[in-house]
């Protein structure tokens, strides 16, 4: 019976990949779970297409001593997204753990319908990754008071910091920072350069941090111009038709910022079908992919930005400490670095997504 369910849960994913995306590249919205309790990966799959053994598959081996833990992704929109799931699951996927993995498919009201299961079914960590920062006082809330501590990663939330346990992840003011630092020292101060933004998902720390760090920097010099900086929801489709956009609205763009590597494969694909070239342009990009650092070597991007997705071995510990009493960082950065093209040939081979 659960194998007649399993794979009736896998035709309607695969289904629903077809229907609603058309291709492999835009697929946060890949199932439609409305009126349907949430699933786990067990369920479905974790966003690559294919069936995850996620804990909940595992029942046999679990023990009601086995530590609970529930993870609630953002949705499988990019490769550092599934590289960060994976993490997480090579992680916690384990015999130490029940581990039960939520895709919250691009809706922040999936991820609250997962915090909701897990409370109910008194889970002893819930990790959490917020598609956006407003909007989880309640759900937090609802947790604290059920005792179950809730450690925030990659993106941040905006309410009381008292309301969940820390958060772990990385400093996208500072990559923002330093993409235009990398930009001011490459180009430098006087000769005129416009700038286009292709921006990440609306209220995301990511596209946040990203944006105004960008902008703190860039801000200082007048040879500057940033003509728009508009939504591409970290979406490769979505990134290409804004950079189609962008390249009809204007005659002169020197500079291209995509808030993540997916959006500048669209961007890429968007130049060369209009009879243009990548390398004309200086194109900034962040994650730092292994499939950004060869369009680095095939000359597409100049820099990317590094944001650093295998977080679970970190998560573990923090966690563990904080089931063991001790004290934690609230904030903790991951470690995370700047790469030129120039060092792309170098360090292709690695990197670890
Ligand atoms: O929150 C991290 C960002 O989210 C990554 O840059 C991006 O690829 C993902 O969608």
């Amino acid at each position: 019976m659960k194998k007649k369910i399993s794979l009736l849960f896998l035709a309607i994913f695969i289904v629903g990949i077809m229907v609603g995306c058309g291709s492999n590249e835009s697929m946060s919205k890949k199932v439609e779970l409305r009126d349907e309790p949430v699933k786990s990966s067990s369920d479905y799959g974790n966003g690559t297409g294919n069936i995850s053994s996620g804990g909940t598959n595992k029942d046999n081996n679990t023990t009601s001593d086995t530590l609970k833990v529930g993870f609630i992704q953002t949705a499988n929109e990019s490769g550092w997204r599934a590289a960060h799931t994976q993490s997480m699951k090579d992680t916690f996927d384990t015999d130490e753990y029940t581990y039960t993995f939520v895709d919250g498919q691009g809706d922040q009201a999936v991820q609250i319908a997962g915090m909701e299961r897990f409370i109910k079914e008194a889970y002893d960590v819930i990790i959490l990754d917020p598609i956006v920062e407003e909007g989880w006082d309640d759900i937090l809330k609802k947790a604290q008071n059920a005792d179950i501590p809730v450690i925030v990663v990659d993106r941040m939330v905006s309410s009381d910091s008292s309301l969940y346990s820390c958060w772990i992840g990385s400093d996208f003011e500072k990559e923002g920072k330093d993409a235009a630092q990398w930009l001011v020292d490459n180009k430098g101060t006087t000769e005129a350069q416009n700038i286009v933004i292709l921006e990440g998902t609306k209220g995301a720390s990511a596209q946040l941090g990203r944006t105004s760090g960008f902008d703190a920097v860039i801000s200082q010099y007048d040879n500057y111009t940033v003509l728009a900086s508009e939504d591409g929801d970290f979406d490769k489709a979505k990134g290409k038709e804004l950079m189609k956009n962008y390249m009809g609205r204007f005659d002169k763009i020197d500079v291209i910022v995509t808030q993540n590597d997916n959006m500048a494969y669209g961007v890429i694909e968007a130049i060369n079908e209009a009879g243009k070239k990548p390398s004309d342009y200086t194109i900034i990009s962040f994650d730092g992919e292994a499939n950004a650092f060869k369009e680095m070597i095939n000359g597409n991007i100049a820099v990317d930005i590094e944001c650093n997705p295998l977080q679970g071995p970190t998560i573990e510990a923090v966690m563990k400490k904080l089931l063991a009493g001790e004290t934690v960082e609230k904030k903790l950065y991951m470690e995370e670095g700047v790469y030129p093209a120039s060092v792309a040939a170098q360090e292709v081979a690695n990197r670890k997504y």
